[in-house]
């Protein structure tokens, strides 16, 4: 089974150029949601399914520069295509490459719809900037939802994800295969393997996030906004778990705007 392709992302995957066709709904509340976890642990997957019941969009760096990859090479600053190169080795792209292109995409933060950050921020010097827009656009996160798995199972789920060139679905070829070899459920597009799924790019992004991604659990934790999951078992089943620890955030969240209303109001 593949993973949604999120309906339309438009303002996020081509930045300020783009506008979304299928805005979100605007919501009283929005779910503003940052997902953690190593490369290839589901975070891509979980997102896409908690967009499909919570409606927040899912807002994700690497489709962002993947999305720039597929652009013929004039189009590129050279800024992205040092990015590009980063990528392909599995290494991680400049904090001040990553932070230009989120800044320029801040609308998208705004977004009355809420968010799903997925890959964002991967480092403490893009947790900080990311904070500190936030405070100063009067944003708050909901929670940040960190997926745990062994290295073993990790490595596997990379090893064999593949991914529709047309419509981004994601697969894996044990896990949740294809109804037909290479070739997309959905919109029949032609499957491929992204290139930072080979053993040596891997290796380099798995101690990569070792290195810089993990302290932001740390960092979290400390604002109490972290949830940490078990991510074993299907997605469906991650799904049910992450639910319940984020739902209770949501409604205290709904509880202070109300509150802070009714304060305001006398
Ligand atoms: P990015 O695109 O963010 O990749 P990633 O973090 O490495 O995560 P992945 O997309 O590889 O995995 P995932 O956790 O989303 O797993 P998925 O759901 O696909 O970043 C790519 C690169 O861009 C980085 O290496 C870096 O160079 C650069 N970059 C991006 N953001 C950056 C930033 N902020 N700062 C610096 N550099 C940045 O699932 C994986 C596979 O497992 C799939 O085949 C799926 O079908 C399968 N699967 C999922 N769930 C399950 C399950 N429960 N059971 C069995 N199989 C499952």
């Amino acid at each position: 089974m593949a993973s949604s392709n999120n309906g339309n992302r438009a303002a996020w995957l081509q930045g300020p150029s783009g506008h979304c066709e299928l805005a979100p709904t605007d919501k009283v509340t929005p779910w503003r949601l940052i997902l953690l976890g190593a490369p290839g642990v589901g975070k891509g997957t979980q997102a896409d399914l908690l967009h499909q019941r919570l409606g927040a969009c899912h807002l994700s760096t690497g489709d962002v520069f993947r999305a720039a990859g597929s652009r013929p090479d004039c189009e590129q600053s050279p800024a992205m295509r040092d990015a590009l190169a980063s990528m392909r080795r599995g290494e991680l792209v400049p904090d001040s490459t990553v932070w230009e292109l989120v800044r320029e995409r801040r609308a998208c933060l705004q977004c009355r719809g809420g968010f799903i950050l997925d890959g964002f921020p991967r480092t403490l010097s893009q947790a900080v900037s990311l904070a500190q827009l936030m405070k100063s656009e009067g944003l708050s996160l909901t929670a940040v939802v960190s997926y745990e798995l062994p290295a073993e199972a990790i490595v596997a789920r990379l090893a064999g994800r593949r991914t529709c060139q047309k419509c981004k679905a994601v697969y894996h070829i044990v896990e949740r295969p294809p109804q037909l070899e290479g070739q997309c459920d959905r919109c029949g597009g032609k499957l491929f393997q992204r290139e930072d799924d080979r053993p040596e790019s891997i290796e380099v992004r798995l101690e990569a996030y070792e290195r810089s991604t993990r302290p932001l659990i740390d960092f979290y934790s400390n604002s109490g906004l972290l949830r940490q999951i078990e991510a074993t078992g299907s997605p469906e089943q991650i799904l049910d778990r992450t639910l319940p620890e984020i739902d209770a955030r949501h409604l205290s969240q709904g509880a202070q705007q109300l509150w802070t209303a009714a304060e305001n109001r006398r």
